[in-house]
């Protein structure tokens, strides 16, 4: 039969033996290890309470206490040992290690948008305020969608194998996002007011001012008298929103086969050159037009009763012009010294 008196008298012993051994313990594994040695399923702790059952009954509240008391005298001894403990593991990690824990973090370094992207969403933002809606086709076309329905006739130079980058017969890379006119205009009846970004393909040499891969926004409106003046109203309010309201921009005529009449967007340009002086420039931004009458017919929208206007910009140019970059091998070439000017 255990008593109380044996159960208070093995708890001395342990709390003796164990808690001096734990304020002495010189490392977190080595307390982990008394722990266990106490306290686990095996432990002396763990035995001694279940000899509990064997305790007189009229004593064995006191020995669940005494017990208890012990199990936390233990816990706690621990806890303050493990504090202490590592506070001189850091400390001496610190010394020999040389790890100054004091010292600022590294900041991990943010990305940023492609300045493409960036002035890709610029020109939706401005378009997206006025009305307009975003539309997207595919980049690989047929001749049909790429030339035929855009009122190209089948002797134009775009077509010859040295502009275009023919996959197979009858599908190549789109050269244009004025495609997606010809599908936008098949699928949706006006009125219309579509903007197109995306890529375009053409067979051209890398240089300061090619890329065999490059982006255009194309954009249209369609509706029962669309006039000329709404196309120049439009352009202008892209203009004054992407270079500022006091930039100076003309319409000078063009030819495109998918509008009549056709004109070209140029803005004036300023620039201040190293001696101080300012020089200015007109420089071309975008092709535009009223769509032609045989574009609207090829998707079976009627010339008499509806009218429209198209353009066309070339993202690069604009991101060009709107940054000061003087050559698209910058924008391919993904240089972090020039990607990190754009955060
Ligand atoms: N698709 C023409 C190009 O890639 C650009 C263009 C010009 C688009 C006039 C248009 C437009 O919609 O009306 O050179």
């Amino acid at each position: 039969m255990t008593t109380l008196q044996e159960i208070a008298r093995q708890i001395d012993a342990i709390l003796g033996d164990d808690t001096r051994e734990i304020a002495s313990a010189q490392s977190t594994a080595a307390l982990e290890e008394i722990r266990l040695r106490v306290l686990g399923k095996k432990g002396r702790l763990s035995l001694l309470m279940r000899t509990m059952k064997d305790v007189p009954s009229d004593e064995r509240p006191a020995a669940g206490k005494v017990a208890n008391e012990a199990k936390e005298a233990v816990l706690r001894a621990i806890e303050e040992r493990r504090a202490q403990l590592r506070e001189q593991e850091i400390a001496h990690a610190v010394r020999t290690e040389g790890v100054d824990v004091t010292m600022p973090g590294i900041r991990p370094r943010l990305g940023a948008l492609h300045p493409i992207t960036r002035v890709r969403r610029r020109i939706e933002d401005i378009f997206l305020a006025m009305g307009f809606r975003i539309e997207l086709g595919p980049d690989i076309e047929d001749e049909h969608h790429n030339f035929d329905a855009l009122n190209f006739p089948p002797e134009h130079p775009a077509r010859d194998m040295h502009d275009t980058l023919y996959l197979a017969t009858d599908l190549l890379l789109r050269t244009h996002t004025s495609p997606v006119q010809i599908h936008t205009m098949k699928k949706y009846a006006p009125p219309l007011a579509v903007i197109a970004p995306g890529k375009c393909y053409r067979s051209d040499a890398a240089d300061a001012t090619h890329s065999p891969m490059f982006h255009q926004v194309e954009g249209f409106m369609v509706d029962t008298n669309i006039r000329f003046s709404d196309l120049k109203g439009v352009l202008g309010e892209f203009v004054h929103s992407m270079f500022g309201y006091d930039t100076p921009y003309r319409l000078r005529p063009s030819f495109f086969p998918f509008t009549e009449p056709s004109a070209e967007v140029d803005i004036l340009f300023r620039r201040r050159r190293a001696d101080g002086q300012v020089v200015e420039k007109w420089l071309e931004i975008l092709g535009s037009g009223m769509i032609h009458p045989n574009v609207l017919r090829n998707c079976d929208i009627d010339p008499e009763k509806y009218t429209g206007f198209a353009f066309g910009m070339g993202i690069e140019r604009i991101a060009m012009l709107r940054y000061g970059i003087n050559s698209m091998y910058s924008f391919f070439e993904n240089d972090v010294r020039f990607l990190a000017q754009f955060v």
